[in-house]
């Protein structure tokens, strides 16, 4: 197995609804990637454990989903200089906006990179994880080329349906 260039994490198990789409968008790249729950306030020595052993084995940036006080993506880009890319997962009581807010709001000094609520955000980590791996891999920046222009493609092929 290949060591993993991106690490995906999530504050709990009920993340990964959302943050499979960040997995998809990797593995459909073949991009090695490892997910795995961690919790900035449940488990911060397991996280900060983690995030160090991936980091030492060549891991090129993190993905980090959470809800609520979502602390998570800071609390990873407090421990590495990785890039960090924050998925605000959509709350119970708050819809995601606390998610956002908490993550797009990072004090000064300590960037993480937020991405939108929910599962667009979570393939769209995946999708630029991808990108600046492209800068060093001919290869995969191919790949990203011809994944945008099928998109392009299927935009120019969509018909609406006739008037009733
Ligand atoms: C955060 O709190 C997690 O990221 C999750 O989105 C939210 C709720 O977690 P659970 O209480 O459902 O495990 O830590």
């Amino acid at each position: 197995m290949s060591k993993p260039l991106v690490g995906i994490v999530m504050g709990s198990n009920r993340d990964w609804e959302v943050m499979q789409h960040a997995a998809r968008s990797l593995a459909d790249f073949g991009v090695p990637h490892e997910a795995r729950v961690l919790s900035a306030h449940r488990s911060p020595a397991a996280l900060l454990e983690w995030v160090d052993a991936l980091a030492g084995q060549g891991a090129k940036c993190f993905i980090a989903g959470a809800g609520g006080a979502a602390h998570l993506a800071g609390v990873v880009a407090a421990r590495t200089t990785l890039p960090v890319l924050a998925v605000p997962i959509p709350s119970k009581h708050l819809q995601g906006l606390d998610s956002l807010l908490s993550m797009v709001q990072m004090p000064k000094g300590i960037p993480v990179a937020t991405f939108a609520i929910g599962d667009a955000g979570a393939a769209n980590a995946g999708l630029f994880a991808v990108a600046m791996l492209a800068l060093e891999d001919a290869g995969l920046a191919k790949k990203l080329t011809d994944f945008r222009r099928k998109q392009a493609d299927s935009v120019r092929a969509a018909k609406l349906p006739d008037l009733k």
